[in-house]
């Protein structure tokens, strides 16, 4: 390093504005910026840098005669430098590729310059004009996230973020709900995934678990008095990992007393209209559609049905019953269902294309039994049927298509299977229809489609397990015409339970909760969970229910998720500041990592060496 980068002691004080401030009127006054050099451009004779902080660019001016110290420093000035320079604001002509600048009509001409830190040569370009280049691999940008993180398209991202906790906080606020902290060093909740634990030192052998929700200290509060909680919170859930979910990843959790399903609806509905307000100036429409789960499943094969496009699955069992086609008629005699969906404008669609769909998509990701379509060209010729004539007669092919409703140009794509699997898979196949013919795309500018999901099962059966789950959580109310029907048919059992979508994202859930300790033992009953258990995990609660608890219900929602929609990002890990990869790993602290031998002992913990071949 040359002998004029010798670190210099700030001498210009505090700035007087950031580096996204000045404007045309701050011409002729004496300003201090600081940030980071952007860019540097030598001109022979002159240097550019422009000059970056969180709020913006602005160029300055580096004059060999007029301050010849700050010149020389300029000669060794390299990206992502920290500078402090007290200069004179000057206008400037607007050059074309700055007009989105907000500073871009002024310049401001240094006086002075301290480098206050130098930077080494970066891994990848961080500079603003070369965020279009971004090609590090994502491993690398999270190893370097606070370099990454300068970047304007995440800076972006977290004040977004930022914006959206104050607006909660006022919303509920306004409502006069009351902020609590629960514990994060809590014992297990059943929310479907496994458990973070944390071993005790005090306690040989015994663990916390880290929350995978608030939810029974949300009800606990309920029973307290605390009318009108919410939260944001970090809750944890060892989980497969994918773009909308995180190991960590932080709540708006809800909870009130007395309340209803409708009372709950109209309160959320609230809470996103202020959220898209004040975050993004846009009105929503409330109060949003609703539809139950069953009618989900059978018109979009989902139960978080992406309202943004039509395409919607229409069962033509009927129109193909006794077609004599093997595959119609025992997926028809097995209880199986026949459905399609009407693909518009893509009649022309190659064959070769659809082999690949079928190959691909149908057979490899969704795991289907295999694709069938039927191809009406756009010059109104001949239906072409994957299937031949003497297989699938053709009144039958007529049939199925006026029931899609497709014309000359469309095409229909079919598929047979068990219920409601097979909805599913087609919801599957409607979806990969959409985003590849960008019908959808991640977007910051919506369209906005809410959904509230409403009378969702209170049990699944696990085939695998041989027993029943909550598929919401087991403190969900069963509704209470099917309350009988909990010890004969679980599986027939409605829940009082509700999910809000957005545009095919699931971005919260949750119910009326049971109330009365023996509802609660038997819903305990239902999924197996013996007296000795039902004692020992959850005894508190059950206890809690005798002493007065009143009728209470309440929701949760992923913040983050919301924040991506928000920002129209594709992935968590955009609107997350330190993220974990797919496979649970923070590579900027190389999380989680190995302790040594004396922390294990204080917790009593003996390692057991990993199997060979696992990593
Ligand atoms: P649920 O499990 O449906 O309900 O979670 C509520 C919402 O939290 C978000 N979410 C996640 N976000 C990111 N990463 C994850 N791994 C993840 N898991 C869940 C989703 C989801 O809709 N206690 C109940 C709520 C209640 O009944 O009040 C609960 O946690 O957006």
């Amino acid at each position: 390093m040359s002998q004029s980068l010798q670190f210099q002691k700030d001498a210009h004080g505090h700035r007087t504005h950031t580096c996204g401030e000045l404007r045309a009127e701050h011409a002729g006054s004496e300003v201090v910026l600081k940030g980071w050099v952007d860019t540097r451009r030598d001109l022979g004779g002159l240097i550019f840098v422009d000059l970056r902080d969180r709020w913006g660019l602005t160029q300055i001016v580096l004059h060999p005669q007029q301050s010849p110290a700050a010149y020389a420093l300029g000669e060794d000035l390299r990206m992502e430098y920290v500078v402090s320079i007290r200069g004179r604001v000057q206008r400037r002509e607007v050059p074309a590729r700055n007009a989105d600048q907000a500073t871009a009509a002024v310049e401001v001409v240094v006086d002075d310059m301290i480098v206050l830190n130098t930077s080494d040569p970066l891994p990848f370009t961080v500079s603003t004009h070369e965020a279009r280049q971004q090609n590090a691999s994502e491993d690398l940008r999270l190893k370097y996230r606070y370099l990454d993180l300068r970047r304007p398209e995440l800076q972006k991202n977290v004040l977004l973020r930022s914006r959206l906790y104050q607006s909660v906080r006022r919303y509920y606020d306004s409502l006069d709900f009351v902020e609590v902290e629960t514990p994060v060093l809590m014992k297990s909740t059943p929310e479907g995934a496994r458990d973070y634990l944390v071993p005790s030192r005090v306690h040989p052998g015994r663990f916390y678990a880290l929350p995978q929700s608030p939810q029974t200290y949300k009800q606990i509060c309920m029973i307290a008095g605390l009318d009108r909680y919410f939260q944001i919170v970090k809750c944890f859930r060892d989980e497969d990992l994918r773009a909308d979910r995180q190991p960590e990843f932080t709540q708006i959790d809800v909870e009130m007393t007395f309340a209803t399903e409708d009372l709950i609806y109209e309160v959320t509905e609230g809470l996103m209209a202020a959220i898209w307000r004040d975050v993004k100036g846009v009105e929503l429409e409330v109060p949003f559609a609703r539809m139950t789960y069953d009618a989900a499943i059978r018109r979009y094969g989902a139960d978080k049905p992406d309202l943004r496009f039509g395409m919607e699955i229409e069962d033509i069992s009927e129109a193909v019953r006794g077609s004599g086609f093997r595959l119609f008629d025992g997926t028809l005699d097995a209880g199986g269902a026949v459905v399609a969906i009407r693909v518009e404008g893509q009649g022309d669609m190659g064959r070769g294309q659809l082999d690949k769909l079928d190959k691909n998509v149908v057979r490899g990701k969704l795991g289907g039994g295999g694709l069938i379509h039927f191809r009406l060209p756009s010059d109104g010729g001949e239906v072409q049927s994957s299937v031949k004539a003497e297989v699938l007669p053709t009144s039958f092919v007529r049939a199925a298509i006026d029931q899609t409703g497709a014309t000359a140009g469309d095409l229909v794509l079919v598929m047979a299977g068990p219920q409601p699997k097979v909805f599913e898979q087609m919801g599957g196949l409607r979806l990969h229809m959409a985003r590849d013919l960008e019908l959808i795309s991640d977007s910051a500018d919506g369209p906005w489609k809410f959904l509230w999901v409403t009378d969702f099962p209170l049990l699944e059966f696990s085939e695998e397990d041989g027993r029943y789950y909550a598929m919401h959580h087991p403190f969900t109310s069963p509704h209470e015409d099917d309350l009988d029907q909990l010890a004969t048919d679980p599986g027939a059992v409605r829940a009082r339970a509700y999910d809000l979508v957005l545009n095919g994202t699931e971005l919260g859930g949750g119910s009326i909760r049971i109330h009365r300790s023996d509802v609660q033992a038997r819903m305990f009953d239902a999924l197996g969970i013996d007296e000795e258990e039902q004692a020992s995990r959850f005894g508190f609660l059950l206890e809690a229910f005798r002493y007065g608890a009143p009728p209470h219900g309440g929701i949760a929602f992923g913040l983050d998720r919301i924040a991506m929609l928000l920002a129209g990002a594709p992935s968590l890990r955009d609107v997350i500041v330190f993220p974990k990869t797919q496979s649970a790993q923070e590579p900027m602290v190389a999380s989680p990592d190995v302790v040594d031998a004396r922390q294990l002992a204080d917790l009593h913990i003996a390692l057991v060496p990993p199997e060979k071949g696992a990593s």
